[in-house]
């Protein structure tokens, strides 16, 4: 890229690209979308099923699998004895066992593998193994990781002046504490993985993951082979939401395991209910907060600590705790701070990478605190939000990177323009007066979210496109589907670098022995990264192809312009597919890899100071609610988003994650509740215990609108990421719940403690306190 350092200058920006549907989207509605359990079963086919732990923490002492592989059906069993070389299937700290080794450390953890002849055959008998098990201490919650010093590893700290001296001298100062709950992915299709041996040891995966070359390594590892002999492929994913980032890696490797070990096929399609059990979830938090403003709501000095539950080992955990401390200053100058993040280890299963991956739990911890400034000083708490805004001369983030683009006034004093906000406001008073069981309440809040991966080296992607003498072009990038819309923004990319429809870009399945060493799909940057990588492969090929023009037109290659009605070429006009055979016959090639690193970022994890993102993702969302006082029940009346996705790679495509994203946010806030009893038995393990958000619970008008920009970076077609950011919107509402509540006791002069999810029994319980 040196000699490139801005591929699409401003001057020839084109505008927004077009609203082209989902390229998968007949295939979806019509069911023939093919997903990993819905290819033809090879002959032989093992089906597989986890034997799962008993104990929530416990020494094995003895495993007895007589009755196990005595069963019908059984043709082979595995522990971790029967692993030819790692027993890991950790993205980082290779903590994480694939079969339990000497101790189990949470409830449903994995102690034995059963290949069998159907699924059904496998899951009865897994349950048939006989385990002794010597229990040891099991710590299931925040409060009891935190006594026992029970860390994944050490408490971060990111700070800039002086909090405690802040604290002191500001004329208002409040503290208190919340919490917020995990978060089930609930993609539509389960984890699977089927394995397919080949020859001479080699293995093929076509695994349902967001980390295709994290498998395939961690598989190789596994079988003591090399990367080479693995092969992981991935057409599509019926939902991730970062739940396969690293979580698709046991299923994968267990299925690689039997098909290696037995030379048969073995396909492992988790039942719902283990999945649930099984996977890890977005962490739990616990937020103490204790700030200082004066009385216009300027925070003048904040400490913050941000605990969240880890689980049993260490996944993602310090990247995601990181997010949520680089996301504790949402849009706000933060003058003198303190932000401490405690990373708790207990033996429930291992959280893990959920959308905004900890940046809504650090960004709903500073909302919070607006809320509860606000209400200290009687104010609308919109003025305390604009009043703490980044702006000129207070830009600069608590890790020390400067703001180069704050739009957050701009975007939020248009939404609150163009959603009537105060005329809105006041009327919400209003009712409020009249009514004395129904309370309503509005809210609106902003979102900055910072795009990359906060592991600088993970900015990377490579791509790989062909064109056919026929004129017709294949494109591979090392990026995943998931229904994100991913293939069709960067076919779109392609088409318009050759200036053809982008029904002539055929996207093919995503292969580890087609572009090596890629990062997950996750970060939100999957187009960022993948459509750049593939806009420099369709650009090589189209430097070469216009040299063969210019031949044929007598011009200046650089004169060659690609037009939808063909190449021009001094006088000629030559057909694309004339000229790919015309080139073809010249032997030019017609195939190449483009690469792509995002510039300019940096970071310090030491010290938690530098540029870690290449540009910040913007919005805000408002929210009216209404709350029966009585029963805790609520709706969401209205929501109006105005979000920022640069120029747009596809406003249709877009415009549903935004959707998506912010109904995802509001189940997380209100609905999806995550219950472990006390003996860490997860007990919503099912649709019928664990309520993600319906239809029904969309709220009754919803209108979504794109703000009018570009991003001030020279990313692909200067657009900005979309997958996560909208999640956070949601945020709106849990504030909108509160101001309801606020308005049973007006005069309180504070914000209820509520709680996230708020659920009835959340909502009745903020009530009775903010009563009393
Ligand atoms: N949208 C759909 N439909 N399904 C998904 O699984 N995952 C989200 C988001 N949007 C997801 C989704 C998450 S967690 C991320 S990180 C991004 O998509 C990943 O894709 P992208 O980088 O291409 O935006
Ligand atoms: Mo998304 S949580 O980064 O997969």
């Amino acid at each position: 890229m040196a000699d490139r350092p801005d591929p699409l200058p401003v001057a020839t920006l084109p505008a927004a690209k077009p609203s082209l549907p989902h390229d998968s989207a007949l295939l979806h509605v019509t069911g023939a979308a093919r997903y990993v359990d819905d290819e033809p079963e090879p002959a032989d086919l093992l089906h597989l099923a986890f034997g799962q732990s008993s104990e929530t923490h416990a020494a094995i002492v003895a495993i007895d699998l007589s009755a196990v592989r005595a069963a019908p059906g059984v043709v082979a069993v595995f522990t971790a004895a029967d692993i030819p070389g790692q027993n890991d299937v950790s993205p980082v700290a290779h903590d994480d066992r694939l079969l339990a080794d000497g101790e189990v450390i949470y409830r449903g953890q994995p102690v034995f593998l059963v290949a069998a002849i159907s699924r059904g055959a496998a899951r009865r008998a897994a349950r048939l193994g006989r385990i002794d098990y010597a229990p040891r201490p099991a710590l299931l919650t925040i409060a009891g990781a935190r006594a026992a010093a029970s860390l994944i590893e050490p408490t971060q700290r990111m700070a800039r002046g002086n909090a405690a001296a802040a604290l002191e001298a500001a004329p208002h100062r409040r503290s208190g504490r919340f919490a917020m709950g995990g978060q089930d992915h609930f993609y539509l299709e389960g984890q699977v993985a089927l394995a397919r041996p080949g020859e001479d040891g080699q293995v093929h995966i076509a695994s349902s993951t967001q980390h295709p070359s994290e498998v395939q390594h961690l598989v190789a590892d596994l079988l003591g082979v090399g990367s080479a002999d693995v092969t992981v492929e991935v057409r599509r994913m019926g939902g991730a939401f970062g739940g396969k980032e690293t979580q698709a890696a046991p299923f994968a490797a267990a299925a690689a395991l039997v098909a290696a070990k037995t030379g048969r096929p073995a396909k492992f399609c988790c039942d719902r209910d283990d999945d649930m059990v099984l996977t890890g979830k977005r962490h739990d938090f616990e937020i103490g907060y204790d700030v200082g403003f004066d009385a216009d709501g300027h925070i003048l000095g904040l400490k913050l600590r941000l605990a969240s539950r880890c689980g049993a080992t260490v996944d993602l955990s310090p990247a995601i705790n990181d997010r949520a401390m680089f996301h504790a200053d949402n849009s706000y100058w933060l003058p003198a701070v303190e932000i401490l993040s405690e990373r708790l280890k207990t033996h429930t299963v291992s959280a893990t990478a959920f959308r905004g991956f900890g940046g809504p739990q650090g960004m709903l911890a500073i909302e919070r605190v607006i809320d509860v400034v606000a209400a200290a000083l009687g104010r609308d708490p919109l003025e305390v939000r604009i009043a703490n805004l980044y702006g000129p001369g207070r830009d600069v983030t608590p890790y020390g990177m400067t703001i180069a683009d704050n739009i957050a006034p701009a975007l939020i004093a248009r939404l609150r323009h163009d959603c009537d906000y105060d005329a809105r406001r006041a009327a919400v008073g209003a009712f409020n007066a009249g009514h004395a069981v129904l309370k309503k309440g509005i809210a609106l809040a902003p979102v900055k979210f910072g795009i990359s991966f906060t592991t600088t080296h993970l900015n990377q992607a490579g791509a790989l496109v062909h064109v056919y003498a026929d004129g017709s072009i294949q494109v591979n990038h090392g990026g995943t589907e998931m229904g994100q819309g991913l293939y069709i923004k960067v076919a779109q990319v392609v088409a318009d670098v050759f200036a053809v429809p982008a029904s002539a870009v055929r996207i093919t399945a995503t292969r580890t022995d087609k572009v090596p060493n890629t990062s997950a799909t996750a970060a939100s940057s999957g187009a960022d990264l993948n459509g750049m990588a593939a806009f420099e492969a369709a650009r090589t090929i189209r430097d070469r192809l216009a040299g063969v023009a210019a031949s044929i037109g007598g011009c200046e290659p650089s004169h060659v312009r690609f037009t939808p009605a063909g190449i021009v070429a001094g006088a000629e006009t030559i057909p694309f597919a004339t000229l790919c055979r015309k080139a073809h016959l010249a032997r030019v090639s017609l195939s190449s890899t483009g690469f792509y690193a995002t510039p300019g970022i940096a970071y310090d994890r030491a010290a938690h100071r530098g540029r870690p993102f290449y540009y910040f993702a913007y919005g805000a969302a408002c929210a009216e609610v209404v709350v029966d006082t009585l029963t805790g029940e609520h709706r969401v009346l209205a929501v109006d988003i105005l979000h920022d996705v640069g120029r747009s790679l596809n406003p249709a495509i877009d415009l549903g994650q935004i959707e998506g994203g912010f109904l995802q946010g509001q189940g997380w806030l209100t609905t999806e509740e995550l219950v472990f009893a006390d003996d860490g038995r997860l007990l919503t393990h099912s649709p019928a215990t664990y309520k993600i958000p319906t239809a029904a619970d969309r709220p009754a008008r919803l209108s979504i609108a794109l703000w009018d920009g570009e991003n001030v970076e020279p990313t692909i077609n200067r657009s900005k990421a979309v997958g996560e950011p909208p999640f956070m919107l949601a945020q709106c509402v849990l504030s909108a719940l509160g101001e309801a509540i606020a308005a049973t006791a007006p005069d309180r002069r504070a914000f209820p403690p509520l709680d996230a999810p708020a659920t009835p029994e959340a909502i009745l319980r903020a009530i009775a306190a903010h009563r009393a």
